[in-house]
C-alpha cells in the first residue's frame, strides 16, 4: 500500500514539474536543460517494467483521484514534449544542437515504423502532428525520397518547423502547413498517414479521414496504453466499417508503440 501511495505522490510530482516547465515558456532556450532532463527522467518512468507492475495494481482499485491525474499528466507531459521540440528548433536554428534520450527513442521508433511501411520514393506521406523538430518528415523524405506533408495545429510549430526544413532538409520534398485534413488536397492522394501520439484527437480524425482517403492509404497511429498513457492519448476501438488494424508493433522500451489500420473495404 506504501508503495502505491509514494507512487501517487511521484505522479503528483511529475505533474507538478510539468506545469512549471510550460509555464515557463518564453519562446526562448531560458529552460531547455530542465524540461531536457524532465522528459529524460519521465521518458524511463513510463518504460520501466517495476512501474507497469504497480500500475495495474493501481488499476484495480479504480481510483477517480489517480485517473484525473492521469488526465492531466497526459496533457500537460503533451504540452511540454510539443514545447521540448521548440527548445529543441531553438537551439539547432542558434547553432547549438544536441539530442537527448526521448529524441533518440523517437529516432528509433521511426525506424521501427518504417518496418511495417513500406515507403518508396512513389509513395506520399502525411505526418499529422509534424511538430516545430519534424524529424519523422525528414527521416522519411530522406531514406525514401517520399513526398511529405506535414500539418501542425500550432502556427509556432509550423513556422519553426519550416526553418528546420530549410537547414536539414534541402532538395527533400516536404511541406508543413497548419490545415486540416479536410482542406488538403494531397489528402485524397496520400499512401501513407502517421498520426504523432500526442495529438489528442487524433482517432476522430482518422474516422473523418475515412472518406477523404484512397482505399490503399496506410495508417501508422503511434499511441500508450497502460502506464505510457501518462504520456500518451492512448490506443482506441475503431469503427470496424472503416478502419481494420492490420498490425501493432509493441515496443517495451520505448515511450509509444504503433498501430497500423486499413481500409475495411480492401480486404
Ligand atoms: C510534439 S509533436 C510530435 C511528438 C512526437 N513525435 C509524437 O509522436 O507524439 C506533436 C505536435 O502535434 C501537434 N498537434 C496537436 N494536436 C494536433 C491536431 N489536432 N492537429 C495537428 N497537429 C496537432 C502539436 O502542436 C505538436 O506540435
Amino acid at each position: 500500500m506504501e508503495k502505491l501511495l509514494t507512487f501517487q505522490d511521484e505522479l503528483n510530482d511529475y505533474r507538478e514539474y510539468f506545469h512549471r516547465a510550460a509555464a515557463q515558456y518564453d519562446q526562448t532556450m531560458a529552460h531547455h536543460l530542465e524540461l531536457q532532463q524532465l522528459i529524460d527522467e519521465y521518458s524511463r518512468f513510463v518504460i520501466n517494467p517495476s512501474n507497469h507492475v504497480i500500475w495495474e495494481q493501481l488499476q484495480e482499485e479504480r481510483s477517480d483521484e489517480l485517473s484525473l491525474i492521469a488526465d492531466d499528466l497526459r496533457q500537460i507531459s503533451a504540452r511540454c514534449v510539443a514545447i521540448m521540440e521548440k527548445y529543441r528548433a531553438l537551439k539547432l536554428l542558434d547553432g547549438s544542437s544536441g539530442i537527448t534520450d526521448y529524441f533518440r527513442n523517437i529516432e528509433s521508433c521511426i525506424e521501427q515504423e518504417f518496418s511495417g511501411f513500406q515507403v518508396t520514393s512513389a509513395s506520399r506521406v502525411l505526418m499529422v502532428g509534424s511538430g516545430s523538430f519534424p524529424m519523422t518528415p525528414l527521416l522519411i523524405a530522406r531514406r525514401t525520397g517520399a513526398e511529405v506533408v506535414g500539418i501542425d495545429i500550432d502556427e509556432e510549430s509550423v513556422q519553426l518547423g519550416r526553418a528546420i526544413v530549410d537547414q536539414l532538409g534541402q532538395g527533400l520534398n516536404i511541406r508543413l502547413l497548419s490545415n486540416p485534413v479536410e482542406e488538403l488536397e494531397f489528402t485524397g492522394t496520400a499512401t501513407h498517414i502517421i498520426f504523432s501520439s500526442t495529438v489528442e484527437q487524433k482517432y476522430d480524425i482518422m474516422d473523418r479521414l475515412y472518406p477523404l482517403t484512397g482505399k490503399e492509404v496506410i495508417v501508422a497511429m503511434r499511441y500508450g496504453d497502460g502506464l505510457k498513457s501518462l504520456f500518451n492519448f492512448p490506443s482506441q476501438e475503431t469503427d470496424s466499417r472503416k478502419w481494420q488494424q492490420a498490425g501493432k508493433i509493441l515496443r517495451p522500451d520505448q515511450v509509444f508503440d504503433i498501430a497500423l489500420y486499413r481500409k475495411e473495404n480492401i480486404r
